[in-house]
């Protein structure tokens, strides 16, 4: 009989037999697919599993601390934090070019999780959050690439490491309730899906500290309004794309003000392959515009993102 309990048993034995007395590495992203699977390795090898988290300086507000908080303080796993942003911010300065950006993004991602595998000397496994809708695309898709992805599938071929994948038969519902059996917090389980480069691609343009850091704030804000609408969990994705290359005017007080606008995307979908604009209620709209152009110096206007997917893309670059 299939059921979770049997399947974190099972899955526990088959991992404890295959690692042994070996070395495991998983770089985890705060997602729900790595996290998840980081915790089920743990509660199988427990210290011969260690979690590198690199902080490419693009993460949302507040993100590391928490992941830092959950999986190091919370749950006593093995982390190692490595922030990265000043060198990833130099890596892409005055990159424009989308496909340029996310390229450049993963490869460093790549580079600085091996200088952290290198100091852990002997590595034998890597542990990987691939679900079954993973294993059925990839093993199939002929599709051309529309965007680069990173963090999907995205380590290092020449790796010399064997992988492990404990989640290759679920779906993402049953992710969900394994990674809430094994105890972890349901913000993190519930978690909406966050591209692997980040922010960088929701700053349009070429990326400055500046940039993000209003970005940062304007996103911060419609997560926590969404959040206490109560809508955070039936909406796929919800968040903030800042267009840098453009300026407007407003007026504020008694004062002009010429001021980036902050683009709302907010949809509804399944798997991501195609989505809906969200019907979001007008009154919520209504304050996550005020609060944003209140709130964030360096926005004065917001504008919503009434897009599907197709024709358009749920992020922006
Ligand atoms: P698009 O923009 O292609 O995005 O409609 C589809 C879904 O994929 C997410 N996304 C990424 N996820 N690494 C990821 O792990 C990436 O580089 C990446 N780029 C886009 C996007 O947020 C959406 O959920």
């Amino acid at each position: 009989e299939w059921t979770m309990e049997n399947f974190i048993e099972e899955q526990v034995a088959s991992i404890r037999e295959k690692v042994g007395g070996g070395k495991v590495l998983c770089a985890l992203s705060g997602g729900v697919d790595s996290s998840v699977a980081a915790v089920l390795v743990h509660r199988a090898v427990g210290e011969q599993l260690t979690c590198v988290y690199v902080d490419h300086g693009f993460m949302r507000l507040n993100e590391s601390e928490r992941i830092i908080k959950t999986f190091r303080d919370e749950l006593g796993m093995n982390l190692i934090f490595v922030e990265a942003s000043e060198r990833f911010l130099k890596k892409i300065a005055g990159v424009s070019d989308p496909e340029t950006k996310r390229k450049s993004i993963g490869n460093e991602f790549i580079y600085v999780f091996e200088e952290e595998a290198a100091k852990l000397g002997q590595v034998d496994f890597l542990v990987q959050g691939t679900l079954y809708p993973d294993v059925i695309e990839s093993g199939t898709s002929t599709a051309e690439t529309i965007k680069t992805h990173h963090n999907v599938g995205g380590l290092p071929e020449d790796m010399k490491f064997q992988l492990i994948e404990p989640l290759r038969t679920l779906f993402k519902d049953e992710v969900r309730e394994l990674g809430l059996q094994l105890g972890l917090p349901e913000d993190v389980v519930w978690r909406q899906p966050f591209p692997g480069p980040g922010l960088a691609i929701r700053c349009l343009g070429a990326v400055t500290k500046e940039s993000l850091d209003i970005l940062r704030h304007a996103d911060d804000i419609v997560f926590q309004e969404i959040k206490k609408s109560g809508l955070y969990r039936q909406i796929w994705q919800s968040f903030v794309v800042l267009p840098t290359t453009v300026k407007s005017v407003g007026v504020m007080g008694d004062g002009r003000t010429y001021a980036y606008p902050a683009v709302l995307r907010a949809v509804t979908s399944d798997d991501a392959m195609t989505a809906d604009w969200a019907r979001l209620p007008y009154e919520l709209l209504e304050r996550i515009s005020n609060r944003i152009v209140n709130e964030v110096q360096g926005i004065n206007r917001v504008v919503y993102d009434i897009t599907s997917k197709p024709p358009g893309t749920i992020e922006w670059e």
